[in-house]
């Protein structure tokens, strides 16, 4: 694969045009112009389709793809810039994806922006950093979406093919495999281990209920502090609700808020990042979990069974799904 993906002027494809820069004139494309267009379509969504297959083949879930794709864009741009600042280098990633980057970033130097969830606050996140004279080299969603340049601000399977494959490539040359230079990541920077799932709630008015009580612990924007009577310290909360934030100088939160939907986010003190959210467009409450351990925690075994000590009681302390009839997800 020899392309260069920070020129793609390549690509475009003039032939379509008059000089005027309209597709031909009274709207009627030769025969052979069509044949082309829909072979072009057709090629362009295979390699496309090729490409996501070859990213889930990896086996690695979307989130560790996101750790690997952002530290060897990172390694790229120190092999290009040497000896440089990273102080005008960022990632994008949105809020329920792995917070791996927030910890590398804070590690190295660089920064970490969290956005809504979906590729369209990522990439305009990206553009307005861009034009704000930032340099954006990744971005990422938990769910297999990746910007690896510039190039194509949005989900971008085919650079993030071609980026996976360099980069297995390099790791070979170095001796070391895609899962070794993982665990080299998650040992260096800590381990980060997630916990998704949801329960389904039918009635809105039930929702909108669950999630007051959270927020009204002892009255207005007074959320728990801590979980199982103490033992585990809640140390921010983020309400994209209401829009408070009390990691923010003025308690507002700095991303969009949405009244019509329900979104809450808890820091711990040990780690543990957790979003409780409705969804847009099903009957589901959903809770996003991530222990973002600390470097010097290499016992795995314990951080999963803290991590899932810690989501119980969330769920049982917040949701009260016995009380409020819930359905856990089945499985
Ligand atoms: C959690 O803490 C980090 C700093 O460690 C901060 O950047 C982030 O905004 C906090 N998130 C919430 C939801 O308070």
């Amino acid at each position: 694969m020899m392309f260069d993906m920070d020129n793609t002027s390549s690509f475009k494809n003039e032939s379509f045009y008059n000089d005027t820069g309209e597709l031909y004139k009274n709207g009627t494309l030769p025969i052979w112009a069509i044949k082309f267009y829909f072979t072009v379509i057709f090629f362009g969504s295979f390699v496309s389709f090729v490409s996501v297959i070859a990213l889930l083949r990896c086996k690695r879930s979307g989130n560790e793809l996101g750790a690997l794709l952002g530290w060897w864009m990172l390694f790229q741009y120190r092999k290009k810039n040497p000896g440089k600042s990273l102080e005008n280098v960022y990632m994008v990633c949105s809020t329920v994806s792995s917070m791996i980057l927030r910890t590398i970033a804070k590690a190295e130097g660089f920064h970490f922006i969290d956005t809504l969830t979906g590729f369209k606050w990522i990439g305009n996140k990206a553009l307005e950093l861009q034009s704000a004279g930032k340099e954006v080299i990744f971005g990422f969603e938990e769910a297999i979406g990746y910007m690896c340049s510039m190039a194509v601000v949005d989900k971008d399977g085919v650079s993030a093919a071609y980026q996976l494959a360099t980069c297995a490539s390099y790791l070979y040359s170095q001796g070391k495999t895609i899962n070794q230079q993982l665990q080299e990541i998650y040992d260096k920077y800590g381990q980060h281990l997630s916990l998704n799932s949801y329960y389904i709630c039918h009635d809105p008015v039930l929702i909108k209920k669950i999630f007051d009580k959270i927020r009204t612990k002892r009255g207005p924007d007074t959320y728990p502090e801590t979980i199982l009577n103490g033992k585990y310290q809640i140390t921010t909360v983020r309400d994209l609700t209401t829009g408070y934030d009390n990691n923010q100088p003025d308690k507002k939160a700095v991303l969009p808020v949405s009244s019509s939907s329900q979104m809450i986010t808890f820091n711990f003190s040990n780690g543990l990042v957790c979003t409780l959210r409705t969804s847009g467009t099903e009957p589901k409450i959903k809770y996003y979990t991530e222990m973002c351990a600390y470097p010097d925690i290499k016992d795995k075994t314990q951080i999963t069974k803290t991590l899932e000590e810690m989501v119980d009681a969330i769920c049982e302390e917040m949701f009260e799904p016995k009380l409020n009839g819930l359905q856990a997800k089945a499985g």
